[in-house]
């Protein structure tokens, strides 16, 4: 049995070690592509930085990443967050966008802050919880959003 175990132990420091030389891509694309996300939504000073705390490494092309980020499997895990919040939500790729679809989205970022649900849980044992204050400003400034972009629907539509 204490064999068997060794073994086991012997085989699983292996298979960590292999993985660290498999590197998921870095999401380091850079900051500029969420000047029209910026632009379109007026973000003041406020809302960006609480955006750029709680938000942006899930859902921009710019990740802020952590030391522990490089060691496997953690660094997989993280990357699979990355890749599926940006797939539901990117503020870098906001041109891909229509205006329809931009306005969803932020009423589903309204959405997930009322019901708590975001940023995840993961993110926030280690980077701390959005305050009660700070979701409030950022359902502010979504509501304003959604409302001009409501009214650039209705003047297309016109
Ligand atoms: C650790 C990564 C991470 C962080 C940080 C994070 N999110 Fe997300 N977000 C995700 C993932 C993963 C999804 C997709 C799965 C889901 O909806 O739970 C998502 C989905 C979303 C969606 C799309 C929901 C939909 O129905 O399409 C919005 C909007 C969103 N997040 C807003 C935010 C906001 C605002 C913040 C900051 C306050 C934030 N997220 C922080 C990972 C993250």
């Amino acid at each position: 049995m204490k064999r068997i175990l060794k073994m086991l132990g012997i085989v699983l420091v292996i298979a960590l070690i292999i993985m660290q030389f498999f590197r998921p891509d870095k999401n380091n694309g850079g900051y500029e592509s969420f000047t029209l996300f910026e632009k379109e939504t007026k973000v003041s000073g406020e809302v960006l930085s609480i955006l750029k705390k709680n938000c942006f490494d899930c859902h921009t092309n710019q990740t802020r990443y952590p030391w522990y980020a490089e060691i496997a499997p953690v660094s997989y895990w993280m990357n699979d967050h990355i890749i599926d919040g940006k797939k539901h939500f990117n503020m870098s790729e906001w041109n891909s966008y229509s205006v329809k679809k931009k306005s969803k989205k932020m009423d589903e970022l309204i959405e997930e802050l009322k019901e708590g649900e975001m940023p995840l849980n993961s993110y926030t044992w280690i980077h701390g919880s959005i305050t009660k204050e700070e979701k409030e400003v950022l359902i502010q400034w979504a509501s304003m959003a959604i409302l001009n972009y409501e009214e650039a629907l209705k003047v297309s539509l016109k």
